[in-house]
């Protein structure tokens, strides 16, 4: 049995995010999300509410499971016995991000990180810019899962989104 552990703050779970936790459940046998602080951001969500949106998320996907992780992602990858950490990446600034961050794992306990390129059409889509765009009143549901864009919006204290989907 091949565990790999998905890794990420989550706040909130995009589109691209589900997309690479399908691609790591096609390599191994079983996925665990990891929903871990970054320590360079601010979260809108709390981690309660980021792993129940990912719980929701992933729900019907077989394999998948969701934990919060509670300190260094290395330790954790240790304890749920990972093969690998996969992450995916949508361009060159993700290369610059991800590779320090799988160089330190790999120093920490020896995981190894296996990369997936997302699809190309969720390639503009970040957590960060989904809250930007609720944030100014800008629609968002066609990038999230269900039940996110309310979420998100609840914990900006902004109200329905102003426009619709261009597409
Ligand atoms: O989605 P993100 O914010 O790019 O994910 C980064 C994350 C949360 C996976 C990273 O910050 C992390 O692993 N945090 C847990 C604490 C830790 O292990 N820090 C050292 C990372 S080398």
């Amino acid at each position: 049995m091949t565990i790999a552990v998905c890794p990420g703050s989550f706040d909130p779970i995009t589109l691209g995010h589900l997309d690479v936790v399908r691609r790591a459940r096609a390599l191994f046998d079983e996925v665990v999300v990891g929903v871990a602080r970054n320590a360079s951001k601010t979260a809108l969500l709390g981690v309660d509410e980021r792993v129940r949106l990912v719980r929701s998320a992933v729900a019907g996907m077989g394999g998948v499971r969701v934990e919060p992780v509670p300190g260094l992602l290395s330790a954790f990858c240790a304890d749920v016995g990972a093969a690998a950490v996969v992450k995916g990446l949508r361009g060159g600034a993700d290369v610059d991000h991800e590779v320090p961050m799988a160089l330190m794992n790999r120093h920490l306990s020896g995981v190894e990180t296996v990369f997936v390129l997302g699809d190309p059409t969720l390639a503009h889509v970040a957590s960060s810019l989904v809250k930007d765009v609720a944030r100014h009143g800008g629609p968002v549901a066609d990038l999230v899962p269900a039940g996110v864009e309310q979420a998100v919006r609840d914990a900006l204290g902004v109200g329905p989104a102003q426009g619709g989907s261009t597409r």
